[in-house]
């Protein structure tokens, strides 16, 4: 008889493509992946910690599994990422959730099938969370799971550590995968008929860094990549603004595989708190860097982070961030309200903010935000944008840019499915953007 796994992924894209890695193992193991929670025989939680909010989301949904797991006593849970991987949470989870089976951390996922195996053998609970990053492991099983885009991890960890930020804690130092290893990752997913690459890595501009080799950056990574065969874009993120340099911006203006999408944190619009935060650049670096892009990348579009409330954010100086909102005119924002975590420098800064006063500043972005996008998708009316086919609909084709959003294109003209063409939008009063192949 088939037996069920069901993932539930919290947090990043990392955590994502982790779940794939998952979802290959259990495949591996002869699993069949099960449309939902109830029906499965094992159900692994890979949890995030970036706030306390997504700790607090995994907490209610693994503990709302108690009358499941009364229920089907053979059930498997596991628990692992970033959350796991923070010192006393392995046991917090054993005791507040005893019928939680297997922990494990960020550092040794590639070893949940053998967690599994033991554990389907012997019936005991397994907690296994490594301190330290070992070797990269290079030979794993991948079940993916988002349409014509895949993952590939480019490295891994983060020497960053912004005060107010967790993942270097849980995901260790930086750690690069080798070149050709990535090179021939891409080539495979090509073959196989992937359309867009997405490169990761909490900081893809400092690929290469941790290694002797000057010649291993992420410029030449993504010129190498680029000279494959094949029709295929390639995006990445995230960048960090410190370490952006010409040469990538100039790559990305000049080979045509490279979407014009690049996200670009700020996390703040003043210097000071830019400092606290341990960034490493300033509001004129950052504004110097989207100067630069928009001039050699007229069309690109470009995303940011943002953290309001960090500890003892004035108004004035919330308002540099909201002023440099206004002047950069993103095309989409991701703003956040300022989390304390346990261990990071800032959990321990003077002068925390309220939350009801991060509440109001989070809204204030978020209505700007709405405003700014309402704004640029007006402009995008006459531009010419990549997009790529997605399906077949009546009188035509659904599409999508390369940055995500849904076009519709009428035409009695028939084309491949998953194929990359250049479009004019020609209608930008309906609910789905309206464009036409040029
Ligand atoms: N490595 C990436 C992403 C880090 S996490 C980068 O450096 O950009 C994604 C976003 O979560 C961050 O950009 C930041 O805006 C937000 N974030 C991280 N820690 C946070 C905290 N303690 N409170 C609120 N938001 C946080
Ligand atoms: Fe966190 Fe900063 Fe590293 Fe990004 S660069 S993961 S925000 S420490
Ligand atoms: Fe969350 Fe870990 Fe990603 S903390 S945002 S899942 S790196």
């Amino acid at each position: 008889m088939t037996k069920y796994y069901f993932i539930k992924t919290y947090g990043c894209q990392m955590n994502v493509h982790e779940s794939e890695k998952l979802a290959g193992m259990l495949e591996s193991l002869g699993y069949a992946e099960a449309n939902e929670m109830e029906k499965a025989d094992v159900i692994v939680f890979n949890t995030c910690s970036i706030r306390d909010g997504c700790e607090q989301k995994v907490f209610g949904n693994v503990g709302s599994l108690k009358h499941l797991k009364k229920s089907k006593p053979n059930l498997v849970i596991a628990m692992c990422g970033c959350l796991t991987q923070i010192k006393g949470r392995p046991e917090m989870i054993t005791k507040k959730f005893p019928y939680v089976n297997i922990i494990f951390g960020t550092h040794n996922l590639h070893e949940f099938k053998h967690y599994l195996e033991t554990f389907e053998r012997t019936h005991k609970n397994i907690v296994d969370v490594w301190d330290k990053e070992g070797e990269i492991c290079e030979d794993t099983e991948i079940t993916r799971t988002s349409g014509y885009n895949a993952w590939v991890n480019i490295n891994f960890g983060c020497n960053n550590f912004c005060t107010y930020c967790i993942v270097p804690y849980v995901r260790g130092r930086e750690r690069s995968r080798e070149m050709k290893d990535i090179v021939k990752e891409v080539e495979c997913l090509v073959k196989q008929g992937y359309k867009t690459i997405t490169l990761l890595g909490q900081n893809v501009n400092s690929y290469g860094n941790d290694v002797d080799n000057p010649n291993v950056t992420f410029a030449n990574l993504l010129k190498e990549i680029c000279k494959l065969d094949g029709d295929f874009k390639i995006k990445f993120m995230t960048s960090h603004p410190k370490d952006l340099s010409s040469e990538v911006i100039d790559t990305i203006a000049n080979e045509p595989k490279l979407a014009k999408v690049i996200h670009l944190p700020v996390q703040s619009g003043n210097n000071k708190i830019l400092k606290k935060m341990n960034r490493n650049y300033t509001r004129e670096h950052y504004l110097d860097l989207i100067h630069e892009i928009r001039s050699k990348i007229p069309n690109a579009i470009l995303s940011t982070d943002i953290i309001v409330g960090f500890p003892s954010e004035t108004e004035e100086e919330f308002m540099d961030t909201y002023t440099l909102m206004q002047e950069v005119r993103y095309d989409g924002v991701f703003a956040f309200m300022f989390s304390p975590r346990t261990g990071t420098p800032a959990e321990r800064m003077e002068n925390q903010i309220d939350s009801k006063v991060k509440n109001e500043r989070v809204n204030r972005l978020l209505k700007l935000t709405k405003q700014i996008t309402k704004e640029k998708t007006k402009e995008m009316l006459n531009n010419v944008y990549e997009i790529i086919l997605t399906a077949k609909c009546d009188g035509g084709y659904t599409a999508e840019t390369l940055s995500g959003k849904n076009v519709v294109i009428h035409t009695d003209k028939e084309y491949p499915l998953l194929s990359f063409h250049n479009a004019k939008i020609i209608n930008v009063n309906t609910k789905v953007l309206e464009a036409q192949i040029i």
